[in-house]
């Protein structure tokens, strides 16, 4: 399969050369395939948002390469276009919604890009259908007028809007309802579904292991663990460490699994744990 993102020895360090030089990202590499949901996960200060920085090109390596979509972030030229392929929805974006109209706000990406304004409008309204907002009822309005939570759905429709092949969020459920957050991830399976990659910055293990096929795990800039789920659910000590819960029927499944029962690892959602725990209680 195609890696969409490949990552080699990456460094970054902010203020190099200065009394407060600081190293955020230490030796990294990793690859992920189209159409793959990563999870990125770490306590705070270990490097998560300055990883998302420097996936949309915002900011260069220290040291070492990134590749999207086969374009070089060492490459002056393909740099500027990197945010058309890798849109970043910063950490509480909607303190940094500015555009008087909720329409304005979603086109700007468009509009930057110089696309025809009949495309603008269609990809205005289905990226504010992506995000639960009718876009008749919202378009017009102003932004300013809307609660924090619709704000941040604006936000995340203005980066689908650009139609990105990679799309990075930075903790989007931090201080989301429950609707919010079920809004969010069925967002990414949608984007699954059509074969489309993202990321996602996390805190919560237990909500995303349902639909993430790859973690990343991130201490003071060094990866600690790069895998699927199922990998990590066998790393213990890792679990237990940074104290990433995993929900209780994965924990039953695993239990079996010690036990020396020949069960299926690879279960998301509760469904797919009765149907096992089913099929042992049968032979
Ligand atoms: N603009 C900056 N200047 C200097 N140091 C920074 C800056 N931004 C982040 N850092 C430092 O880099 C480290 C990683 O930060 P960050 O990527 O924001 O971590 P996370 O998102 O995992 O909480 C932290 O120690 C932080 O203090
Ligand atoms: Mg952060």
């Amino acid at each position: 399969m195609l890696n969409i993102i490949e990552i080699n020895h990456l460094n970054y360090t902010y203020l190099p050369g200065t009394p407060y030089e600081h190293p955020a990202l230490k030796d990294i590499s990793f690859a992920i395939a189209q159409g793959e949901f990563v999870g990125i996960f770490g306590p705070n200060g270990s490097g998560k948002s300055t990883l998302a920085q420097m996936l949309n090109g915002l900011i260069q390596p220290t040291h070492g390469t990134i590749s999207i979509c086969g374009m070089s972030a060492a490459d002056a030229k393909s740099r500027k276009e990197l945010w058309k392929k890798a849109a970043l929805v910063f950490q509480y974006p909607e303190q940094q919604i500015f555009q008087i109209s909720v329409f304005d706000e979603v086109a700007y990406g468009p509009r930057n890009m110089g696309l025809p304004e009949q495309e603008i409008k269609k990809r205005v309204e289905q990226a504010l259908l992506e995000v639960g907002l009718n876009p008749d009822a919202i378009s017009k309005q102003s932004p300013t007028s809307l609660s924090g939570g619709i704000r941040r759905r604006i936000a995340i429709a203005g980066m689908l809007a650009i139609q990105p092949a990679v799309l990075i969020l930075d903790e989007p459920m931090a201080g989301l309802d429950a609707i919010g957050r079920k809004l969010i991830l069925t967002m990414i399976k949608n984007r699954k579904a059509k074969g489309e990659t993202t990321l996602m910055i996390s805190h919560d293990l237990k909500e995303m292991m349902m639909i993430t096929d790859k973690i990343i795990l991130l201490d003071q800039g060094t990866l600690v663990f790069f895998g699927s789920v199922a990998d990590l659910l066998n790393q213990k000590g890792i679990l237990k460490q940074y104290r990433l819960q995993v929900p209780d029927y994965v924990q039953v499944i695993t239990a079996l699994s010690a036990k020396g029962l020949p069960v299926n690892m690879a279960i998301r959602t509760i469904e797919e744990a009765g149907d096992e725990i089913i099929k042992f209680h049968r032979d």
